[in-house]
């Protein structure tokens, strides 16, 4: 029997920056990326896992990985990673906007002028930074952006206004750059996750009273009955960056799972007792 391929399964060399690549996400777009014969960068505040993530896809190959410090809240380190880049593929072909963080809920009041500042700058300013500072490159090979967005960036969520604003603005950054970019034949795409199983989650869950339980609900919210991996995020990441997406550009595609499908209770019992109808006089 012919022997199942990957579509991905090597071939894929394209010079790859993935942006808060150590854990998460990025890391599982950098094994994804690694694994299908992508020559990657990743960068992170975090280096030691990073370091450690770089070695080891190295040594499994096909493609290589490498780390470089970077906090992407500092436009000029995200310059100097893309110039890092370039020195040692000597070519961009792809960018991957990844690094990002959502803070916990609480309502607005709560949220300062300042909070909201801080989280613009490194989940909405920081990829403004790097689409800037990589397209000089990414017009010469005809590469392509992906941005991370989020489901909730369309949706919204309860008492996350600073993320959501967040993500509804790389949104409306993937569509804005895409009609700009067309003409250089640089592609700019976005991917909305819903949930995705990471290991922050997963340490956040162990320090909750009632964490198992709660990750059961959690994985109820799908359709599929449970959350995405980091390697179903890192596929669609490389489908969107390969030449079998050369038709796709200014996609914004839900990575979820259906969570945002259907119908279902919204308010609690109490909760919806407590507001009326609008008088309609
Ligand atoms: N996991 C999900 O369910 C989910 C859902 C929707 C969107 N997203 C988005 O996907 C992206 C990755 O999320 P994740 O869940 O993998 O997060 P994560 O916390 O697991 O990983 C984030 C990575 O970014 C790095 N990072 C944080 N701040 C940084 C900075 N200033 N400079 C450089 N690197 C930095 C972290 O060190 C870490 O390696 C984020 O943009 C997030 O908003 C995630």
């Amino acid at each position: 029997m012919a022997e199942k391929k990957n579509l991905f399964a090597a071939g894929f060399d394209k010079a790859t920056l993935i942006t808060g690549g150590s854990k998460g996400i990025g890391s599982g777009c950098a094994r994804v990326f690694a694994r299908a014969g992508a020559r990657v960068v990743i960068c992170d505040i975090d280096q030691e896992t990073g370091r450690a993530l770089a070695e080891e896809l190295t040594a499994t190959g096909p493609g290589e990985c490498h780390f470089e410090p970077c906090d992407v809240r500092q436009p000029a380190q995200v310059e100097r990673v893309i110039e890092q880049t370039l020195a040692r593929f000597g070519r961009l072909d792809c960018l991957v906007n990844n690094a990002g963080q959502h803070p916990p809920h609480q309502p607005i009041d709560s949220f300062s002028i300042e909070d909201f500042k801080e989280l613009l700058q490194l989940n909405l300013v920081s990829v403004f930074a790097a689409c800037k500072y990589a397209l000089p490159h990414l017009r010469k090979t005809r590469g392509s952006i992906v941005n991370l967005g989020s489901i909730v960036g369309a949706m919204g969520q309860w008492q996350a206004t600073t993320y959501c604003a967040s993500k509804g603005g790389v949104h409306g950054l993937t569509k804005a750059l895409a009609i700009d970019e067309a003409r250089h034949g640089v592609r700019v795409n976005a991917i909305m996750p819903g949930n995705i199983l990471t290991q922050s989650r997963l340490d956040l869950e162990a320090t909750m009273e009632y964490g198992e339980a709660f990750h059961d609900f959690v994985e109820t919210w799908q359709w599929t009955g449970r959350s995405g991996t980091i390697e179903e995020a890192g596929n669609l990441c490389l489908f969107l960056a390969s030449n079998a997406a050369s038709f796709i550009t200014s996609a914004e595609i839900p990575l979820t799972g259906g969570i945002e499908l259907g119908q279902g209770p919204k308010v609690t019992v109490s909760e919806r007792e407590v507001r009326p109808a609008a008088d309609s006089g």
